[in-house]
């Protein structure tokens, strides 16, 4: 039995994919909850400043005396969190391995579509773990950058036009390709699974890579004695941009209150690209 809660960090909203996730499968434990939506989209920064914003992030998570934290990023997860997770005395797990097992699983040797941030599709994390779980796999990588700066200006609800036309542009390629499965491989793709699905068709597994690291945690914190016995843990909810904007688009996603609070690294704004440049491109 171990009572500390689990951190759970992201670039923004995406990792609330993750939370949902743990909540359905672990509803005793503690949550805390760290969105930098201020410094995203995090697929377009080099690896230092990953290092340095995944560290940050951890560290923030770890001042809470976490047992364990999901990142639930996969730009992180096929970066830099190796390196990241020499810093600290508590694991973190990657949305990379559970997922790729899955993905294999579903295709059965045959065709799976990989959609990610640039820096995770330009990392190949995804594509090696797959490979190396099956190399008669068919693989189509696919970075899909501006689904990210869509979701995180809250373009994510069905039938809202702007997702709409950003998961068409970005996916089209996929569609081509016509896969078996496709590994949404940024923890923000599943906001937009309903227009994902609807673009594709029926017959193109989605894979979550949030809902099988839950799954995968839950029986490392089994396997370990390591859960809480609670019945309801508490959560607790951080946003490194706008707290009642973050809270309206996670009570959206959750379907529930949610109160969060601000909490901003002290490690940068560093400069970069605004996210309004993504989004023109694909309104
Ligand atoms: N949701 C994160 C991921 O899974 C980060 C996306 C981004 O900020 O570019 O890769």
């Amino acid at each position: 039995m171990d009572p500390r809660p689990i951190g759970i960090f992201d670039s923004g909203l995406g990792g609330l994919t993750a939370a949902r996730a743990l909540e359905a499968l672990l509803p005793g434990e503690d949550l805390i909850y760290f969105g930098d939506s201020a410094n995203a989209p995090y697929g377009t920064r080099s690896l230092e400043e990953l290092d340095r914003l995944a560290t940050a992030n951890a560290a923030f998570l770890g001042g809470f005396g976490v047992k364990t934290v999901l990142v639930a990023c996969g730009t992180v997860s096929s970066t830099v969190i190796g390196q990241v997770a020499e810093r600290f005395p508590f694991p973190l797990m990657g949305v990379v391995e559970a997922p790729c097992r899955a993905a294999a699983s579903a295709a059965r040797g045959g065709r799976i579509a990989v959609a990610a941030t640039e820096a995770s599709i330009r990392g190949g994390a995804y594509v090696r773990t797959l490979r190396s779980i099956d190399p008669a796999l068919e693989l189509f990588p696919k970075a899909c950058q501006s689904l990210v700066s869509v979701v995180e200006a809250g373009h994510f609800r069905p039938g809202d036009p702007v997702a709409e036309a950003a998961v068409a542009a970005e996916l089209g390629p996929v569609r081509d390709f016509a896969p078996d499965v496709l590994l949404l491989g940024c923890t923000h793709f599943p906001l937009l699974r309903e227009i994902i699905a609807a673009y594709l068709g029926g017959g193109v597994t989605l894979i979550d890579v949030c809902r099988e690291t839950a799954l995968s945690m839950k029986n490392a914190l089994t396997a370990a004695d390591a859960l809480s016995e609670r019945e309801r843990g508490e959560r607790q909810w951080f946003t490194s941009g706008d707290p009642e904007l973050f809270s309206r688009y996670a009570e959206f996603f959750l379907g529930r209150p949610v109160r969060a609070r601000q909490h901003v690294n002290e490690v940068l704004s560093l400069t970069r690209m605004k996210p309004e440049k993504h989004i023109a491109s694909v309104q």
